[in-house]
């Protein structure tokens, strides 16, 4: 399963590449603007400088919502740096974009998914990645782990290779259901990562080891 974590914080990003399990990078429009991006060219940069820091896929997104404006603005981010994953919204026109990349070689992440039937669309289109969103979905009492289970077998029963990032991850115990599921993918901030080492017996058992080690000394 791959680790990604879901922010433009620079600092965030460089802590979790720092742990070594890091695998990749997703944003948005609405986390570049919690950093306080603005600007076309900062923008730009701000995804280089991820890409910088990070060694596997960084998840960049469109804000056009029409063929042409989806395909030229993509192209432009994909031409940022290799690492460049664009990611596209789940509407028709996206669609349409996503099948365009597809057949040039440029990779995708297809977001705001919310059911089962988006998920094979993006994967007929030919996504390179899908987003399911579980944590919004469990967030209007919906069973969003239910949802990357679908898909799992959907795509299991057909080989697409579309692969599932879920998404919208909110903490540690998405992080292992997502697992168990078979997702390939997870996407969360840094607490849903950081929070997989925590166990109090791990603590109270390190501290008992550690006091009665000094007996060696
Ligand atoms: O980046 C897409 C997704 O992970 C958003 O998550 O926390 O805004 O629902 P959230």
């Amino acid at each position: 399963m791959k680790f990604f974590i879901d922010t433009a914080n620079l600092d965030q990003i460089k802590e979790a590449q720092d742990l070594g399990v890091l695998d990749g990078v997703t944003t948005n429009p609405s986390l570049m603007a919690k950093e306080g991006i603005t600007g076309r060219e900062n923008i730009l940069q701000h995804y280089k400088d991820i890409c910088e820091i990070v060694d596997g896929d960084v998840s960049a997104e469109v804000v056009a919502t029409d063929f042409d404006g989806i395909v030229k603005e993509g192209k432009e981010l994909a031409e940022l740096h290799p690492q460049i994953v664009v990611k596209v919204p789940m509407i028709k026109e996206g669609i349409k974009a996503i099948r365009y990349f597809s057949e040039n070689d440029i990779r995708t992440n297809c977001t705001l998914v919310f059911s089962a039937g988006q998920a094979l669309l993006a994967a007929k289109a030919g996504a390179t990645y899908v987003s399911p969103f579980l944590g919004r979905l469990d967030d209007i009492s919906t069973d969003g782990l239910q949802l990357i289970a679908d898909i799992r077998l959907i795509y299991d029963n057909y080989g697409f290779e579309t692969q599932i990032l879920a998404a919208s991850i909110r903490h540690t115990m998405h992080v292992v259901n997502c697992a168990k599921l078979g997702a390939d993918v997870m996407t969360g901030p840094l607490s849903s990562i950081d929070g997989l080492l925590k166990h109090p017996l791990t603590d109270s058992g390190l501290e008992k080891f550690l006091q009665d080690a000094k007996s060696f000394q």
